[in-house]
C-alpha cells in the first residue's frame, strides 16, 4: 500500500478539517482537527485487560463496541456534522492486526457515507506531529517512547529518520511487564517510579547500548531475577529505571551531537514519566538544548493526533484510495513521505 499524492498545480497549503480514528492497540480514539492545529474533539476509550497484557482480539471487541458512540460524541464536541468534515483519517499501522482492522473498517464506512477522502496515517508519525504542535517546537529531535515503541528520530530530507531504537522490547513494555510480574498492576510506569524514589541501593543490571540502539529484554530478565532473589522491590525499581532511562538519555545525547538540533521533545505514553523527563532535561540543559514533553493529554494514543496528521496530509493533497487502504501492522515510520514539511524543509 502506498500513499497517493495528488499533485495540484498551485501546490498551496489549504485549511482542512479531518476526523481521525486511532485503534492500533488498546485505545480506540476519535479526534477532529484542522490542518492549522485546532483540536476540535479528542474522544478516547481504553481497553484494560483483566489479567496479563493486551489480548488483540479482546481489544478489537472493545473497539467495535465503543466506536459508534465515540464518533458521535466527537462530532457533537466539535459542533460539526459529518458532511462538514473534509476527510477521514485512520491509523493503518503499525499495530495489532485485529485492532487496526476495526479502525480501518469504521473509517472506510465513514469515508463512503460522507463521500470524503480517506487518509491513511502512520501512528508513529502522528505521535511526532502532535508533539510538534503541542510543544510549539518546529524542528526537534524526538524521543518516542511508549508501550509499543522506543526510538530516537528527527526529520531530514523528506522523511523522519531513525537515529536509534530498541532491538527487542520497547521501554514501556519493559517497565509494564516488570510491574505486572511483581504484582504492581497497571499502569506500570508510575508505580515502578514511585517505588524507585524510595530505593536506597543501586544494584548492577545490564546496560545495553549497541551503537545507537538499545536492548531492554536482558534488563527486564535481570531485574526480575534480582526481585526473586529477595532484593527489596524499591531497590530493584531504582536500579531498573536508572538503567532504562540512562540508556535512552545516552543515545539521545549522541543523536543531538550528531544532528545539532537545538530542540528535544519526548512523545508517547512514557512522556508522562517525571523521572525520565527530569533526566532528559538535565542532559538537554547541559548542552544548551531546549527540552519539552508533549502535553499529557496527547502523550498516550489518541484520536486527535491521527486527525491532525491526517489534516496535514490532506492539506498537502495526500489521500489513500479505498482499494489501497489495507492495514499495515509493521509499517515503519521511515517509509512515510512527509510533504507538509518537505516544502519548508523543517
Ligand atoms: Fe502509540
Amino acid at each position: 500500500m502506498r500513499l497517493h499524492r495528488v499533485h495540484n498545480k498551485k501546490e498551496k497549503m489549504k485549511k482542512v478539517v479531518v476526523l481521525g480514528i486511532e485503534s492500533t492497540a488498546h485505545t480506540f480514539g476519535v479526534g477532529i482537527a484542522s490542518s492549522t492545529g485546532e483540536i476540535l474533539a479528542n474522544e478516547n476509550h481504553t481497553y484494560v485487560p483483566k489479567t496479563g497484557g493486551i489480548h488483540p482480539r479482546e481489544a478489537a471487541e472493545h473497539h467495535s463496541k465503543v466506536a459508534a458512540s465515540l464518533v458521535k460524541s466527537a462530532l457533537e464536541k466539535s459542533g460539526l456534522k459529518l458532511k462538514e468534515i473534509d476527510g477521514v483519517a485512520v491509523a493503518l499501522g503499525p499495530g495489532m492486526g485485529p485492532c487496526l482492522r476495526v479502525g480501518a473498517t469504521v473509517a472506510r464506512a465513514l469515508s463512503l457515507a460522507s463521500r470524503k477522502p480517506l487518509i491513511g496515517v502512520n501512528h508513529a508519525v502522528a505521535h511526532l506531529e502532535i508533539a510538534r504542535l503541542s510543544t510549539g517546537f518546529d524542528d526537534p529531535l524526538f524521543i518516542y517512547v511508549a508501550g509499543g515503541n522506543t526510538m530516537i528520530t528527527t526529520f531530514s530530507e523528506g522523511k523522519y529518520r531513525v537515529f536509534g531504537e530498541t532491538l527487542d522490547i520497547p521501554l514501556g513494555n519493559c517497565l509494564d511487564t516488570f510491574a505486572r510480574e511483581v504484582g504492581l498492576g497497571h499502569p506500570g510506569v508510575p508505580k515502578v517510579e514511585k517505588l524507585a524514589s524510595k530505593g536506597k541501593h543501586y544494584h548492577i543490571l545490564p546496560y545495553t547500548v549497541k551503537g545507537q540502539d538499545m536492548s531492554y529484554s536482558g534488563l527486564l530478565t535481570a531485574a526480575l531475577r534480582l526481585y526473586r532473589e529477595g532484593v527489596p522491590l524499591e531497590d530493584v525499581c531504582l536500579s531498573l529505571v536508572e538503567n532504562a532511562y540512562s540508556m535512552l538519555t545516552e543515545v539521545a545525547e549522541r543523536a543531538l551531537a550528531h544532528t545539532r538540533k537545538t530542540q528535544l521533545v519526548i512523545t508517547g505514553g512514557v512522556a508522562r514519566s517525571r523521572l525520565l523527563c527530569k533526566k532528559l532535561e538535565l542532559m538537554a540543559t547541559s548542552r544548551g538544548v531546549n527540552f519539552r514533553p508533549v502535553k499529557p493529554e496527547y502523550a498516550g494514543d489518541n484520536g486527535a493526533m491521527i486527525a491532525y496528521t491526517g489534516a496535514l496530509a490532506l492539506a498537502s493533497n495526500v489521500i489513500t484510495p479505498l482499494e489501497e487502504s489495507a492495514i499495515k501492522p509493521l509499517w515503519r515510520l521511515d517509509e512515510v513521505e512527509i510533504p507538509w514539511r518537505t516544502k519548508k524543509e523543517k
